[in-house]
């Protein structure tokens, strides 16, 4: 395989930035940006995210059975840089950004537009990241879009010419 065309045609595919978070109940709240995520199915509604196996978050969702997916509106880019991180759970925030808990448990941050909160179905495990399919069992619209709630979102494109997580 030409490995500089692999890289250049898999990151031809766009993608929307997320902070998923997952709180195990025992003191272990987790908080990353990702890329990895699309929907899979109307009914139930599902989505797909692909998780590294060694993110703090990994373990945190496997014990937990849930996570919550927080969209990224276009003015969250510093936001996405923060998650890219390891999160600080201080003072009842995470790394400064202040939140509350959904009624799986998982996190809400306070100021994301929108989020879906899921219970985990399936774990793919395959490769470095696995995929965790999970049913959406609740929806927040803290901000509502005005136009397409797809151009709302803060995309990977936005981020500038030099950052990647695909190839
Ligand atoms: C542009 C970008 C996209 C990312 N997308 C994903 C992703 O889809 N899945 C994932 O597991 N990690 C992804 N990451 C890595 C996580 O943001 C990062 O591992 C995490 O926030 C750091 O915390 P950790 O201590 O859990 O590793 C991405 C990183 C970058 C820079």
């Amino acid at each position: 395989m030409n490995t500089d065309a692999k890289k250049t045609a898999l990151r031809m595919i766009p993608y929307g930035l997320y902070i998923l978070t997952a709180d195990d109940g025992k003191g272990n709240v987790s908080a990353a940006t990702v890329n990895w995520v699309t929907q899979t199915a109307f009914a139930p509604p599902l989505v797909a995210v692909a998780v590294k196996t060694d993110a703090h978050g990994y373990g945190i969702i496997k014990s937990s059975g849930h996570f919550a997916l927080n969209m990224l509106g276009k003015d969250h880019k510093g936001l996405a840089f923060t998650f890219f991180k390891p999160t600080e759970v201080k003072d009842g925030k995470l790394s400064g950004s202040p939140y509350h808990k959904g009624t799986t448990g998982a996190p809400l941050l306070d100021d994301a537009p929108a989020a879906v909160e899921c219970r985990v179905t399936k774990i793919v495990e395959e490769g470095d990241h696995h995929v965790i399919v999970g049913e959406v069992v609740e929806a927040h619209l803290n901000k509502p879009p005005t136009g397409r709630p797809d151009t709302a979102i803060l995309e990977l494109k936005d981020l500038g010419d030099n950052v990647f997580y695909g190839g």
